[in-house]
């Protein structure tokens, strides 16, 4: 009996060497194995838009030289135009992350690159919870996801900052700029009007509008009247001067464009055809939601 509990004791203590030596590989595996970068947009059909998250997805290859970045689009009508037309082949969120997880990547940060957490955005983290439920040789060691541009109060407080780098001087001299948001029936949708609380409070002649919800073109109207500005910048607050903002916004043909709406009004009104994402400044702000993913899980 008492020999019998020393086989058993021994039998434990090998266990328990065995398991260490175990959780000590798996460490190592962590440490040594491959990172990757999954950045989520919505995707353009408008090959000279492209150059905004061209420019994002180089400035997040820039800050994590040990990750290796791809790019992913959520529009299958975007990704089928692009396919056809040139050739060229963008995957989806699932598709991406599962030629990652085939190819030997063991920790993944998902990077939504949304405006607001949208319906766009709640699909992204049901994709993200859909592979961090998968276990042993099917799963990630570690996946992450990365919040949109808009989520916690230091986000829009940064966003405002960033425009007024980028626009404040199409505000000189008595000018307004009126940007033009998206929108969308989720309740997300008002992030676009807390923007526009921040704009006020901080006396910025900044009027924040969008194409398929409220606050739409009437209430830019209405603010302009308020402003009387001297002359109108129309700038997208989307991450590219894509469809929207080359046909909706700035097509001055069109008599329901907002630059022909506008000039109907009597203003001087020039459209800015460049995305948030061109320049500087929006990537910046991706790259913190990255770090921030990385630390948080
Ligand atoms: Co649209």
């Amino acid at each position: 009996m008492r020999k019998m509990s020393y086989a058993v004791f021994v039998f434990v203590v090998c266990l328990t060497v065995l398991f260490s030596a175990s959780a000590f590989a798996s460490e190592r595996a962590k440490s040594e194995g491959k990172q990757g970068i999954l950045l989520v947009a919505f995707g353009t059909s408008e090959p000279d838009a492209r150059s905004a998250i061209d420019g994002i997805v180089g400035a997040v290859r820039k800050a994590f030289p040990d990750a290796e970045v791809r790019i992913s689009y959520t529009s299958n009508i975007i990704r089928r135009k692009i396919l056809k037309e040139e050739g060229l082949v963008v995957d989806t969120p699932p598709i991406a992350l599962a030629k990652m997880q085939d190819e030997g990547f063991t920790s993944v940060v998902v990077q939504s690159l949304h405006i607001i957490s949208g319906e766009e955005f709640h699909q992204l983290a049901g994709v993200v919870r859909a592979f961090s439920s998968l276990r042993g040789k099917y799963g990630f060691e570690r996946l992450s996801l990365g919040r949109p541009l808009l989520d916690s109060m230091e986000d829009y407080m940064k966003t405002v900052d960033m425009l007024k780098a980028k626009y404040a001087s199409f505000a000189a001299d008595g000018g307004a700029v009126a940007f033009m948001g998206h929108g969308t029936h989720h309740g997300a949708n008002a992030a676009y009007s807390k923007m526009q609380l921040l704009f006020d409070e901080e006396g910025l002649p900044f009027v924040m509008g969008l194409v398929e919800a409220f606050p739409d073109i009437e209430s830019v109207k209405r603010r302009l009247k308020e402003l009387n500005p001297s002359r109108v910048t129309l700038v997208p607050f989307m991450v590219v001067a894509g469809d929207h903002a080359k046909n909706d916004m700035a097509d001055a043909d069109d008599p329901e464009s907002w630059v022909s709406v506008l000039r109907g009004e009597g203003y001087a009104v020039e459209p800015l055809l460049k995305g948030l994402g061109d320049g500087e400044g929006l990537a910046e702000l991706f790259i913190d939601h990255i770090r921030e993913a990385l630390e948080n899980r």
